[in-house]
């Protein structure tokens, strides 16, 4: 757009004017951010006062029920709108027909019950895929070899509906198989749970900046081979494209890109093709690298994670799921 405007040369345009002076620069600034564009990523563990520092994401812990109950009010105090819950799952309870993940008991379900219960205002959102429960580590089942789509589908939807029953107000299907909000959707209406909303991990990338995750939630041991079978090349933009209009038509309310920073371009395009709501995910592998430069002295942390959570709304996102939301929140408060 800007483009075709015709602007005078120098030096009757001078761009540094608008520039001189913090009022002024906060006049013409064309984004902000707010507590309202955060998501918060949690990790729930089993215990009571239990409280486990996640050595690859410095600042990141896990936490039993009790304590993410307080985490989640104080979170929701900051101005923060939702949490999003990650279970650090037992190996004893992974198996191969990963049952725990519709258990509605698990650690996931009861954490959903219990802030639900406390913080009843605050929107908790859930991820569904097999690999917490799945002795193999993948997001679907494994059949000599082969990540099956179909049959996984079908357990998604079991997972998705305990997680509604549970509370849940926004599904996060992240298992990129084929089919899997249609699915969920149908269910949904079908088991009366029409108001919950699918936030479906659309652009979802077989990434390397998912490690510190695989620590954080006990998967990284059980998992053998890649995601590429079901993740995206992190190559193809149109292929995000074409998932975004196929999740939108199965009843999706609303889309994520994931990793956030590296696929700006793909929020982006999402964005301005589509006009509906998107999310970003600022992984844990992002997270680390600027913790682990800022710990190192090498880069200013507070500047450049406020900087990144700028530009996820400069590409045009409508917010941002990071470990850094309860950070950021104090921040914007003062
Ligand atoms: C699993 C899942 C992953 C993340 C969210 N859900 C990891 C993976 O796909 O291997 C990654 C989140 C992060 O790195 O912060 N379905």
């Amino acid at each position: 757009m800007s483009s075709s405007i015709i602007t005078p040369g120098f030096p009757l345009a001078r761009p540094r004017r608008l520039r001189k002076s913090d009022a002024l620069r906060r006049m013409v600034s064309e984004n902000t951010l707010t507590a309202d564009d955060l998501i918060w990523p949690v990790f729930v563990t089993a215990g009571k006062n239990q409280r486990d520092a996640v050595a690859s994401m410095p600042g990141v812990e896990r936490l039993s029920v009790d304590l993410l109950v307080k985490a989640a009010r104080e979170a929701f105090d900051l101005g923060i709108p939702a949490i999003c819950i990650f279970p650090y799952t037992d190996p004893s309870l992974k198996t191969e027909d990963c049952a725990e993940a519709w258990n509605p008991d698990n650690l996931s379900n009861q954490a959903i019950r219990a802030i639900k219960d406390a913080v009843p205002e605050m929107m908790i959102m859930t991820d569904i895929a097999l690999d917490p429960y799945n002795i193999n580590g993948h997001d679907g089942y494994v059949v000599d070899g082969e990540i099956v789509n179909d049959q996984t589908v079908e357990a998604l939807v079991k997972m998705a509906i305990a997680q509604a029953d549970a509370g849940a107000d926004i599904l996060g299907p992240s298992d990129m198989m084929d089919g899997r909000i249609g699915a969920i959707r149908g269910a949904l209406e079908s088991e009366g749970h029409q108001n919950v909303a699918i936030l479906s991990y659309t652009a979802k990338y077989a990434s390397g900046f998912y490690g510190p995750f695989r620590d954080a939630v006990g998967a990284s041991g059980a998992l053998k081979g890649d995601k590429k079978t079901y993740q995206m090349d992190p190559a193809n933009s149109d292929e995000a494209m074409r998932l975004v209009a196929r999740d939108l038509s199965e009843g999706a309310d609303m889309i994520m890109v994931k990793p956030g920073m590296p696929y700006l371009d793909i929020c982006h395009r999402a964005k301005s093709e589509f006009g509906v709501p998107v999310f970003a995910y600022q992984v844990s592998g992002e997270y680390a690298m600027v913790k682990a430069a800022a710990l190192n002295g090498w880069i200013d942390g507070e500047k450049v994670m406020m900087e990144s959570l700028m530009a996820f709304k400069r590409a045009g996102c409508d917010g941002v799921l990071t470990y850094f939301a309860p950070e950021v929140a104090k921040i914007l408060q003062g």
